[in-house]
């Protein structure tokens, strides 16, 4: 794959329209699939090294494999698109720009594991991508994709959109499941993971949207060839979300392991103004903030940005300028974490707006010296001591601020503590 080369989002118009993406080709990777056996398909995910592109990268044909082969219960797969992330506008390109491919992959992962019904889990502000994805499914539908003995395969599976209500808790997979089942978006404890019991405690398997949209790629083209896309360890095309202090900000398509101040500076445009680059959230608000001096030779990749101290989270690259206040972001980002918390851990319930009161005191200047250290205190207490993720989400943020821009907190200090 060259960097001008699309797979999930190419540049062919009306793709989004079912006769459009056959006469692409469309569909044909799911033919290929029921002519496989089940296992053979997860297989070639598997040895595809297919990583999660909804936060944790985790690999997706392992996840597959931990589907029981046989079982007495219905299994389910849940799609993953309640995409709430500050800076993470990537899946919504998907539902405009080709659903079908999106669908195929759901058609061929149900295949693989053995599912009946899949569920879309769909952000419920995105009103218009909402329509755009039910119309897709509807057309894939009238032409047999979807239903009972799909193309006389004798394999049957439906596909249902779930509308989110706007909590951002719900977009984390536990959580998520309890929502489709019409209870309060509480996430669960871990174990039972959901291979074991999901939904309506049967077993489950939840995938991010993006995620699903390369698997067709990964049975047209073979595990070999998709192995090879970019980064060897963290392969295949990644959509970048680029937004904050760049003049082009949009999503990108590229190989995973394109350095980040290439896509800043020739993708994205560059930074307005000709500024200078101050700090950037590489993969969506819950990863941790680099400054620009860290940068140099730093990828979008799995291990290159945890050994530059971050993550590739949901690649929505946030680029902020030298004229940026970092307080006044980290203080709006603590009220998100807080308002977004569902209640349910103690730590995160107060924890995080304990983090947004002191963070409010340095905006207002009215800090002292020992509150960054109890910021570090507060954000310490949540990380790892809480069922879910979002707690560490709040949490690093606000460590990774403090350790690598002391200097901004100490510019905020009330007058007295100097
Ligand atoms: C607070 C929170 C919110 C999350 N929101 C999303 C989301 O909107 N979309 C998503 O795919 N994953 C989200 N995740 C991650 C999911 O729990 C899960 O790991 C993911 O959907 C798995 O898909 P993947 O293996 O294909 O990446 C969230 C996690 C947490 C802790």
């Amino acid at each position: 794959m060259t960097q001008t080369e699309h797979y999930i989002l190419p540049d062919i118009p009306e793709y989004h329209r079912i006769d459009v993406y056959e006469s692409n080709g469309g569909y044909a990777a799911f033919r290929k699939a029921l002519g496989m056996k089940p296992d053979e398909v997860t297989d070639e995910v598997k040895k595809s090294n297919l990583r999660g592109r909804g936060g944790a990268c985790f690999p997706t044909g392992l996840k597959w494999t931990f589907m029981p082969k046989t079982s007495d219960k219905p299994k389910y797969l849940a799609v993953n698109g309640d995409e709430s992330e500050p800076g993470t506008f990537k899946d919504r390109q998907i539902f405009e720009q080709n659903p079908h491919q999106l669908i195929e992959g759901i058609l061929i992962g149900c295949y693989a594991m053995g599912i009946t019904v899949a569920y879309v889990y769909i952000r419920g502000e995105y009103g218009k991508w909402i329509k755009m994805l039910q119309a897709a499914v509807d057309a894939a539908y009238e032409k047999g994709y979807i239903g009972k003995n799909i193309l006389g395969s004798g394999f049957s599976t439906e596909i249902y959109l779930h509308k989110g209500a706007g909590a951002y808790i719900c977009g984390e997979e536990s959580s998520l499941m309890n929502s489709i089942e019409g209870e309060r978006g509480y996430p669960r404890i871990k174990p039972p993971f959901p291979a074991q019991r999901g939904l309506w405690g049967c077993p489950t398997t939840i995938n991010n949207v993006e995620t699903m949209t390369n698997v067709p790629l990964i049975i047209t083209k073979g595990w070999e060839w998709y192995s090879k896309i970019g980064n060897v360890k963290h392969p295949g095309p990644i959509l970048v979300g680029i937004s904050g202090h760049v003049n082009k900000p949009g999503v990108y398509e590229v190989p995973t392991g394109v350095p980040l101040l290439e896509l800043i500076h020739t993708y994205a445009g560059g930074i307005p103004g000709d500024k200078k680059l101050k700090a950037v959230i590489p993969g969506g608000s819950s990863t941790m903030i680099l400054r620009a001096d860290q940068l140099d030779g730093v990828c979008m990749d799995a291990d290159s940005l945890k050994a530059a101290g971050s993550s590739v989270g949901t690649a929505g690259l946030i680029v902020m300028d030298e004229e940026t206040d970092l307080i006044r972001i980290l203080s709006r980002l603590a009220k998100f974490y807080h308002h977004e918390s569902c209640g349910q851990c103690t730590p995160c319930r107060e924890g995080t707006g304990w983090l947004h009161k002191v963070l409010e005191r340095f905006e207002h200047h009215q800090a002292k010296t020992e509150d960054i250290d109890l910021l570090l205190d507060i954000a310490n207490n949540i990380e790892g001591n809480t069922i879910c993720a979002l707690g560490d989400a709040a949490a690093w943020p606000v460590q990774s601020m403090v350790r690598r821009f002391r200097g901004e907190f100490e510019k905020c200090l009330a007058p007295a503590s100097h």
